[in-house]
Formats: C-alpha cells, sequence, structure tokens
C-alpha cells in the first residue's frame, strides 16, 4: 500500500505535465483527469463520455487507442492528427489497461508532444546519415563490421579495389573473406594488443586483402576497434592500395642499382683509361725492341723462341690494353645506323667453325622488319663475341645456342635475345656479372672483364642488359637498343671501321 505522501506526489505529478492524461472506464467514462486536461476541456469532465467532451462525437473515435486496447488487452499507440489545435499539443496518444485480476477495468490514456519527439528523431537521423556520408565518402577505403563478421559499412573505395560491389559486401560478405587465410583473425589479435598503436587500434599495418577474383592486393591499414563501454561491438579499417607505391618503390631500387653500377663502371673506366695509357707506350717499346733484336742479332733457336714467346706476351698485353680502353671509351667510335641481324650472323659465321661451336646446335630466329639501329658496330660485334663466346663455354661446346631479334611491342626499340642450355648463372652470382674482374673460370682462363665491357657499351648506346638465369636452367641475355637515340656528332670521334 503506498503512503498519503507518495499518492499526493504521483498526483501532483500528474498535474505539472502539460500533457492530457486521464482514466476512462471500460465504456469510456472519464473517471480522471489530470489539471491540463480539465483546463483544455472543462472541469465537468469526470462522469462524462470521453469521445463527447473532446470529439462531439455520439460513439468513440474509430482511431482512439483505447479501444484497441480493450480488444487486445495489451497497450496501444495512435497519431491522432486531427486535435493539433496548438503545436504544443500533442499528436499522439498512448494507451493501456488498467487491469484486476486479469480483466481490463480501466483504461488510461496519455498523449505525447509529438512535435518534439519528431524533431528527435529527425536530428538523430540527420547526424547518424552525416556520420555515415563522412565515413562513406572518405578516399581511403572503409570497411567495419560487426563482431559477427558481418560487415556494416563498405564505401565505394573499398568496391573499387576489392571488386564487390557495396550491395554485395554488405549482403554477402564476412569480413573472415576479406583477407586471405587467417588475415581476419590477425587483424583482430594485433588490435586487442598494445603494440600496434595501442589497445584497440592498428597503425600503419601492411597486409594482404582478397579481390572478389581471388587476386591479393597489398594494401596498408589503419583500424580500430569499436566499443560500447568495455565490450567490442564492431571494428572499422581505413586502408588505400599500395600496389603503385611498391611498384615505384622496386623501379627505384632497381634505378638506384643501375646508377651504382653506371658509377663504379665510369670510376673504373677512368682508372683502366689511365693504367692503359701509361702501359700502351711500355707495351710498344717491349714490341719494338724486341723485333729489333729478331732482326738484328743471328739468334740461337731456343733464344729466338724465347724472343717470339716475349712478341707474344706483348701482344696479349696490348690486346688486353685496348679492351680497357675499349671499357673506357678511349678508342674512336662511329654510330650509324646498322643492321643488327647482319653483325649478329657475321659473328656466328667467324665463331661457327672453331672447335668448340662443333658440336653446338645454333638456331637463328632474326626478325626481318627489324629497322636499323644507330650503334658502333665495332662495339657490337664485340658484344655478341662476348655473350655469344661465354655461352659456349658455359656449355662446355655442347649444348642449344638460340639467338634471337625483333621488335619491342611500341616497335621504338631493337630487342635481341640470346639463350644457352649451359648450367645457367647461380642466383648469387646473378647481380655480379656484370662487374668487372668477376669471373668462375680458372685462373688465366678468364680475365671477367668481358660481360663488364658489353654493360659499357650498352649503357653507352643508351640501351639496357639484363640477364635472367637459374642454376641449370641455362641462361639469357636480354639487350635492348633504342632507334630514336640522338647522336651526338662529338660521339663519332674516329673512322669507319666496319
Ligand atoms: N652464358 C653463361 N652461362 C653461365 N655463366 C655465365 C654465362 N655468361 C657469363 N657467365 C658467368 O659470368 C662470369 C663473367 O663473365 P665475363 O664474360 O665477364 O668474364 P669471363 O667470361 O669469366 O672472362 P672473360 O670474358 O674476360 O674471358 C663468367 O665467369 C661466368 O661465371
Ligand atoms: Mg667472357
Amino acid at each position: 500500500m503506498r503512503t498519503d505522501s507518495e499518492i499526493k506526489y504521483l498526483l501532483k505529478s500528474m498535474d505539472v505535465s502539460d500533457r492530457k492524461y486521464f482514466i476512462v472506464s471500460t465504456e469510456f467514462m472519464v473517471l480522471a483527469a489530470n489539471r491540463f486536461t480539465m483546463e483544455t476541456h472543462g472541469k465537468d469532465i469526470i462522469g462524462k463520455l470521453c469521445h463527447e467532451v473532446i470529439y462531439k462525437s455520439s460513439h468513440p473515435c474509430r482511431n482512439c487507442p483505447a479501444v484497441i486496447v480493450l480488444k487486445t488487452g495489451e497497450p496501444s499507440l495512435r497519431h491522432i492528427q486531427e486535435e493539433q489545435k496548438s503545436p504544443k499539443w500533442s499528436s499522439c496518444r498512448y494507451s493501456y489497461p488498467i487491469k484486476n485480476a486479469n480483466k481490463v477495468e480501466a483504461l488510461t490514456l496519455l498523449d505525447f508532444h509529438q512535435s518534439a519527439r519528431e524533431e528527435i528523431e529527425v536530428e538523430l537521423e540527420r547526424s547518424n546519415s552525416f556520420l555515415r556520408n563522412l565515413i562513406l565518402s572518405s578516399v581511403d577505403s572503409v570497411v567495419a563490421s560487426d563482431m559477427t563478421g558481418k560487415i556494416v559499412a563498405f564505401n565505394e573505395a573499398a568496391a573499387e579495389i576489392t571488386g564487390y560491389s557495396q550491395k554485395e559486401a554488405l549482403e554477402q560478405l564476412d569480413i573472415r573473406n576479406f583477407y586471405p587465410e587467417d588475415g581476419a583473425r590477425d587483424v583482430m589479435k594485433k588490435l586487442r594488443s598494445d603494440e600496434f598503436g595501442g589497445k584497440g587500434k592498428l597503425k600503419l599495418y601492411q597486409t594482404d586483402i582478397l579481390k572478389k577474383n581471388s587476386e591479393t592486393v597489398p594494401i596498408s591499414l589503419n583500424a580500430a576497434v569499436i566499443y560500447e563501454g568495455d565490450k567490442e561491438v564492431a571494428s572499422i579499417g581505413f586502408f588505400h592500395d599500395l600496389r603503385d607505391e611498391l611498384r615505384m618503390q622496386s623501379e627505384l631500387e632497381n634505378t638506384r642499382i643501375q646508377l651504382l653500377q653506371a658509377e663504379k663502371m665510369a670510376a673504373l673506366g677512368k682508372l683502366s683509361a689511365g693504367v692503359a695509357h701509361q702501359l700502351n707506350n711500355p707495351i710498344g717499346g717491349i714490341t719494338l725492341f724486341a723485333k729489333l733484336i729478331l732482326e738484328e742479332y743471328e739468334l740461337e733457336e731456343g733464344a729466338k723462341e724465347d724472343m717470339f714467346r716475349i712478341l707474344k706476351e706483348a701482344q696479349r698485353c696490348k690486346d688486353t690494353v685496348k679492351e680497357l680502353l675499349e671499357f673506357s671509351r678511349q678508342t674512336g667510335h662511329l654510330i650509324k645506323p646498322n643492321n643488327l641481324n647482319k653483325a649478329l650472323s657475321r659473328t656466328l659465321f667467324l665463331l661457327e667453325n672453331q672447335s668448340l661451336f662443333q658440336n653446338i646446335n645454333i638456331t637463328k630466329d632474326l626478325s626481318e622488319e627489324l629497322p636499323d639501329v644507330p650503334v658502333d658496330i665495332q662495339q657490337m660485334n664485340h658484344v655478341f663475341m662476348n655473350i655469344i663466346l661465354n655461352a659456349a663455354q658455359a656449355m662446355d661446346g655442347c649444348g642449344e645456342l638460340t639467338i634471337k631479334t625483333a621488335l619491342d611491342k611500341d616497335r621504338r626499340k631493337a630487342c635481341i635475345k640470346i639463350s644457352d642450355t649451359g648450367p645457367g648463372i647461380p642466383r648469387e652470382n646473378i647481380s655480379n656479372v656484370f662487374e668487372p674482374f668477376f669471373t668462375t673460370k680458372e685462373e688465366g682462363e678468364g680475365t671477367g672483364l668481358g660481360l663488364s665491357i658489353v654493360y659499357g657499351i650498352i649503357q653507352n648506346h643508351s640501351g639496357n642488359i639484363t640477364v635472367e638465369s637459374a642454376s641449370g636452367k641455362g641462361a639469357v641475355f636480354n639487350i635492348e637498343l633504342p632507334f630514336d637515340r640522338v647522336v651526338d656528332e662529338k660521339e663519332n670521334k674516329g673512322e669507319d671501321c666496319e
């Protein structure tokens, strides 16, 4: 039982409100009403039929929630538009039953100030849709999922990267299928740890996602857990595609390596040129005086043989000096349009008859539409000779040598591919083969200068040379030479030596 004081306050609380609050019998007779109802409809409202007092109607209104309550025994809510005499007035009426032993004894009717309620709803909806738009219009891709893995936000940028439409992602995609393998679990594990940007956060994490077509895409991810109190309710990830960035990084790394190589070559070139010049005169002297001795003195057979050996060794020194000068571009050059197919055929013709080539099957696949290329033909002969000799030596005189020329797809470069079926170049050696003095040949058999000279020549022709190989799978040398190279007249500082 309530105390008198409780009852007094309950009644007072009903009277202070500016909403209608009244109780009717099951016949719709007003049994009690608060102050506001009485001020609106008259103090003599008690004992009268509510539809008569409020609507001047002889029967209960069709929409009255009290009628529904009487039918169902359950509370009911109705919008009531007709009664809006003042904007402050309610336009929504709520009715609930007062029961006694499960039987409806009376009905309560309570009006809402609906305009205020709607304003709140509209405001809430407006701020919700603003937040939704804020997230969805992000330039970064956005994906959010609830704790069951269901996607709850997926913007256009995410759709563009992944190939899922927003509808597909929201209706069918599970966050676990968004990452390859255990990626989703891994991201959640990191989010829950303190180490990756603080608890509930993951910053600049590089991982992969799975596109609709099962292709993987590397991404940079910033993610966060969304909490309600202490409870995890969702997670959200902002990410962007890393493919372009990674491609650029790898191009930069390649350029850096090439620059390094070019720098090394330039430094070595200068050094070689200096040494070669210093050696040229004494070698010339040795050759001249050895020849004089042979001509002017009657030498015994043994001494003569020694003198010839001196001459032969001096010639070898001269050849090496020439190679070094070639490498450092100290010899004369003549760059003019040349037919590379002919140059390759000539080199092969010179080599084919040597014993090393007797058991080598040579296949020529030379493109007839290959235009002339601006090159120093003597240097090109040198390039082809070096690469082909290396191939024959690697195959130990037995195997397949294939030489192919073609135009690149833009028709701006000539492509030359020289491949063999030798043992190939082990991975650890690949980056060294163009280095000067790198050789795997026995002492005295190779100087290790061949490919470094080749590299220098191709660079000087604004071309590019690469090698592909794997142990046991032969080696493939690819050369590209541009057709549209502008020849600086100063480059042509020698005689035409073709
Ligand atoms: N076709 C090939 N197959 C396997 N290894 C190769 C091939 N071409 C080059 N190489 C490797 O690259 C190294 C360097 O070659 P490079 O032509 O510069 O020097 P070299 O042949 O050893 O000596 P040089 O050419 O001065 O007589 C070789 O010693 C060899 O290990
Ligand atoms: Mg060689």
